[in-house]
């Protein structure tokens, strides 16, 4: 077991956002986390990433108690979240915010090289001298997961990759996501997009109002009335 959470809860002043969650994630999976607007999925990611502050439960990464560290030094773990509106450096060009991702490294080796990234999204190499904040909203996508990438990760946690994204552009960040994880990288992908998250991942858990009121392979939840109903309605 590589992420370990039991029994977590996370509340913002009195407001319930995780009400005991419990979740795995073995090495080398993709695991998606899908739900509805509100229904706890940025929270978890932030629990994990030690940005928000958890209340009961534990979160154990390869051994190690999350909960008795603090975000900094959780990314230099390789616990490192892509997160939603991807927060990239505009004012900085794409070179400098991939250099920028080799901070979490904290004396762990690298894992992917700048000609790693650049082979994974080849327009980050066509445009690395520009600055960040110039890129469409896919490339800075991109640059987000490249970013990541130069900080060694053993789990990329994602909030939200497709957010704002043309299907073919969601396409392309889904690809470059599946090759990683076929390479050997572990993915928790959080998605609004519940059929393409599905499609992508080979198991899901189901949020809502901060409960996991389903888990199973995707495949197998892709095709559940309830599920479909919910989730994944025309
Ligand atoms: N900083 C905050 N202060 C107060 N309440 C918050 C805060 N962040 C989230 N919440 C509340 O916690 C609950 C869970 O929010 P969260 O953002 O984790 O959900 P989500 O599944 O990521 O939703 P979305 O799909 O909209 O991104 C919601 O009721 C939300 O309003
Ligand atoms: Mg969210």
């Amino acid at each position: 077991m590589m992420l370990d959470i039991q029994n977590l809860y996370v509340s913002y002043q009195g407001i319930k956002a995780l009400r005991g969650v419990s979740l795995q994630v073995d090495r080398g999976e993709m695991v998606a986390i899908i739900g509805s607007n509100g229904a706890g999925k940025s929270t978890l990611l932030n629990a994990i990433s030690r940005l928000v502050p958890a209340g009961e439960g534990r979160i154990v990464f390869n051994g190690v108690d999350l909960r008795r560290s603090i975000a900094h030094k959780v990314a230099r773990l390789g616990v490192l979240q892509v997160p939603e509106g991807r927060q990239i450096l505009g004012e900085m060009t794409v070179l400098e915010n991939l250099q920028v991702g080799q901070l979490a490294l904290g004396g762990r080796p690298a894992k992917y090289s700048l000609s790693d990234v650049y082979a994974l999204f080849p327009v980050l190499e066509e445009r690395h001298a520009q600055l960040g904040g110039t890129l469409s909203g896919g490339q800075q996508q991109m640059l987000a997961i490249g970013r990541a990438m130069m900080g060694a990760p053993e789990v990329l946690l994602l909030d939200e990759p497709s957010l704002g994204l043309s299907p073919l552009m969601t396409d392309q960040v889904f690809a470059a996501l599946g090759r990683l994880n076929a390479d050997g990288l572990t993915v928790m992908l959080v998605e609004q997009n519940a059929h393409r998250a599905l499609e992508l991942t080979s198991r899901a858990y189901v949020l809502d109002r901060g409960l996991v009121v389903r888990e199973g392979k995707s495949r197998d939840l892709a095709d559940d009335p309830s599920i479909i109903a919910s989730y994944l309605g025309v």
